[in-house]
């Protein structure tokens, strides 16, 4: 019988060749693919009294993961370059296990002033009423403001490399150094920055998260989240946050998303090289008034971008705004008749959504966000050019 070698972890693949062996074994069925497996139990050996119901394995129950699950998180684990992962129902569902999991009543988190919709709810209402946990939240492209933020019971500190939605980069080594003298953890959502364009465990995150939902799957048709680290750390959020709370990934989610990962680094490059084109367009026309993406020199932390991500370019997500009013914004969206107005992003199709100048977080957003209200754009894998004949046509019918 033909014996294939196991490719599915081999720590000397380059980044094409891991996306498509990565978690990627032959089973008993010998298909090239591992086959998807909706059984939500597994034969129990005949004495299975040495078996404990909380094991995070798969052959004994789904909620204690199953065989495309277990696929999935040894393929996360080797593109993100950590030791294990854990795959869960969606991103909040994996930004809640490393909260649940990793932080106790009576100690204190700090968190970015600008991060994303779910995790800035979690720690201004519900896991501070609920648990007693404090939240500070800080620019963390301050570093000093980092620094002072920190106390002798800081557990945790939350950042996103590229952040949701304003773009802000953060500088995560040196976030890392300064919070692990102070001997916090760093937990650094990365669903912005996916490998192989970033992987913040080498610059010193104890935990990424990724919502799979958007570019890891990358086709707009499942939802899943993940975390990814130490052995030590990811262990116990099996335990607690998917065995004991059940907040596990379907099998057929975690396949579909096994599946779109495979043309992870391939799509990535399309998204980013038009995401380029697409910001430079909108960033040379006087009918806009202001663009942040991370590929621009004009951006506020194009220098960090550029050190941190390499050639890799500024990433797939701009926020911008057209001249005038929300009404304005809203005619332009309207105008739009390739780009969707839609939530999620990451997709294979272009999704624009409009924020206004009202609703919590917008506080602590740049200047022009808070005045004017902001359009974020994930560009997706349609032709360039389409996309900024688009936009153009949508300025022309707008003014
Ligand atoms: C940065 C970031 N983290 C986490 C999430 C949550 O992911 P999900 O929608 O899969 O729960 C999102 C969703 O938009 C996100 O943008």
């Amino acid at each position: 019988m033909c014996q294939r070698p196991d490719r599915s972890r081999a720590e000397t693949l380059s980044e094409l060749s891991l996306a498509v062996h990565g978690g990627n074994r032959l089973d008993s069925t010998r298909a090239l693919r591992v086959p998807l497996v909706m059984a939500n139990s597994y034969a129990l050996p005949d004495d299975p009294s040495d078996i404990s119901w909380s094991a995070t394995a798969p052959g004994l129950y789904t909620r204690n993961t199953g065989v495309n699950q277990h696929a999935l998180q040894e393929k996360l684990a080797a593109l993100e370059g950590g030791e294990d992962a854990v795959a869960l129902a969606s991103g909040v569902a994996a930004l809640h296990a490393v909260f649940f999991t990793h932080v106790r009543s009576g100690d204190h988190v700090v968190v970015s002033d600008v991060t994303y919709e779910a995790t800035w709810r979690l720690w201004t209402e519900l896991l501070p009423q609920r648990y007693g946990i404090e939240a500070t939240f800080v620019d963390v492209t301050d570093l000093d403001a980092v620094r002072a933020a920190m106390r002798s019971n800081t557990r945790l500190v939350c950042i996103e490399a590229i952040a949701n939605p304003t773009t802000k980069v953060a500088d995560v080594a040196a976030v890392a150094q300064i919070i692990h003298e102070a001997g916090a953890l760093l937990m650094v959502d990365s669903t912005f920055t996916p490998p192989p364009f970033y992987r913040p465990l080498q610059d010193g995150a104890d935990l990424v998260v990724h919502s799979l939902t958007k570019y890891i799957n990358g086709h707009g048709d499942a939802m899943g989240g993940a975390v990814i680290g130490s052995r030590e750390l990811i262990e116990p959020i099996k335990a607690d946050a998917m065995v004991d709370v059940g907040g596990v990934i379907s099998p057929f989610n975690a396949w579909q998303i096994h599946r779109g990962s495979v043309t992870l680094p391939l799509r990535l490059r399309q998204h980013f090289a038009s995401a380029q084109a697409v910001a430079e367009f909108l960033a040379a026309d006087p009918r806009v008034s202001y663009v942040f993406y991370p590929g621009l020199p004009s951006h506020p932390e194009h220098d960090v971008a550029t050190r941190q991500f390499g050639a890799r370019g500024g990433g797939g997500m701009m926020a911008f705004a057209v001249a005038g009013d929300p009404a304005t914004q809203n005619r332009f969206v309207a105008n739009l008749r390739l780009i969707t107005s839609g939530f999620s992003l990451g997709h294979d199709d272009s999704l624009i959504v409009h924020t206004g100048t009202e609703g919590g977080r917008v506080a602590s957003y740049p200047e022009p966000f808070r005045r004017m209200g902001h359009l974020r754009l994930s560009v997706g894998l349609e032709e360039a050019s389409d996309l900024i004949a688009d936009l153009d046509a949508a300025l022309d019918a707008t003014f």
